[in-house]
């Protein structure tokens, strides 16, 4: 059996950046929190909260004097005013990818532009983004472009602004796009699909081509990692999204001459690690490859 390990399986810049500033934070002796989850990872937030980092399930439960870490994904505009006004010191390990797209969305709200935001509209960084727009609207699918259009006539000639979800998918982005360029004729488009997430999506999509088997290792409510199970999906008959090795079935694979892994933006190393050495293991074959980078096992 060979497997083959995705270059970019694992942390992102930004979730790695939130991570150690959260586990800096814990180490300076600040008492500190973060609003909602880091990361969606389960092992990550629990190995933080023993450090010492509190997690906040709303504004309303920081503390004067606390230290309130902002998430990858970002917060919403009311929420960083209620910290401010409850004394909170805010440390913001907003993704500098996503903070781009709450300036391109400020910027284009004060320029009397609509924005459409492609992307899943309960998801926080959405939410967050929305937050700083003026009139906006989200949508999830082409068909919601069709419906909104449909709905709103008067769109068609108003001045619209469009930026993506960071962790989206490409084809869904470009056919949202199409939607509007067929009718709109004030249009002006930002692709700010965050670099970490096409190398994965691309690079799954090329693994999972040529595997008889793909793991995809990511959390159940990790919109990236369900994407990538989405990607892999439509290029591969045996997909397997697991969120750690403790969900391997080894036996799915007896058959396999190839198996591919890839992870989500929010898995830990160790987790994929885990689970490529539990594979190579049972499977009784010898482990070879270096850290990064595609690994074969042969
Ligand atoms: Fe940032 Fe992209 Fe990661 S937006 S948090 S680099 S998935």
């Amino acid at each position: 059996m060979k497997i083959i390990l995705a270059k970019s399986a694992g942390f992102c810049f930004g979730v790695r950046r939130a991570v150690n500033i959260c586990e800096d934070t814990a180490k300076s002796g600040a008492r500190c929190a973060t609003l909602g989850p880091i990361i969606h990872n389960t092992s990550v937030t629990r190995a933080l909260a023993e450090k010492g980092v509190r997690e906040l399930g709303d504004v309303g439960d920081a503390q004067p004097g606390e230290t309130v870490i902002i998430r990858s994904h970002g917060a919403k505009r009311g929420e960083i005013e209620a910290l401010k006004a409850l004394g909170a010191d805010i440390l913001d390990a907003t993704c500098p990818d996503v903070a781009k797209i709450h300036g391109i969305v400020r910027r284009e709200s004060d320029e009397g532009r609509t924005v459409l935001i492609v992307g899943e509209k309960n998801h926080p960084e959405v939410e967050a983004i929305s937050s700083w727009c003026g009139d906006c609207r989200i949508v999830e699918t082409p068909e919601e472009v069709r419906e909104w259009l449909r709905q709103s006539p008067n769109a068609k000639s108003a001045p619209i602004s469009v930026v993506s979800q960071t962790t989206n998918t490409r084809d869904v982005f470009e056919l949202c796009c199409l939607e509007v360029k067929k009718e709109c004729t004030n249009l002006k488009i930002f692709d700010t699909i965050c670099n970490a997430t096409c190398r994965r999506q691309e690079e799954a999509k090329e693994i999972s081509r040529r595997v008889d088997a793909m793991i995809v290792i990511g959390g159940k409510s990790s919109a990236n990692s369900i994407k990538l199970a989405e990607i892999c999906r439509a290029h591969c008959n045996r997909v397997y999204f697991i969120e750690s090795a403790d969900d391997l079935d080894i036996s799915y694979f007896s058959d396999s001459d190839t198996v591919g892994i890839t992870a989500g933006a929010s898995t830990p190393a160790w987790i994929i690690k885990e689970v490529s050495q539990m594979l190579s293991e049972e499977m009784n074959i010898e482990e070879s490859g270096g850290q990064a980078g595609e690994t074969e096992v042969k």
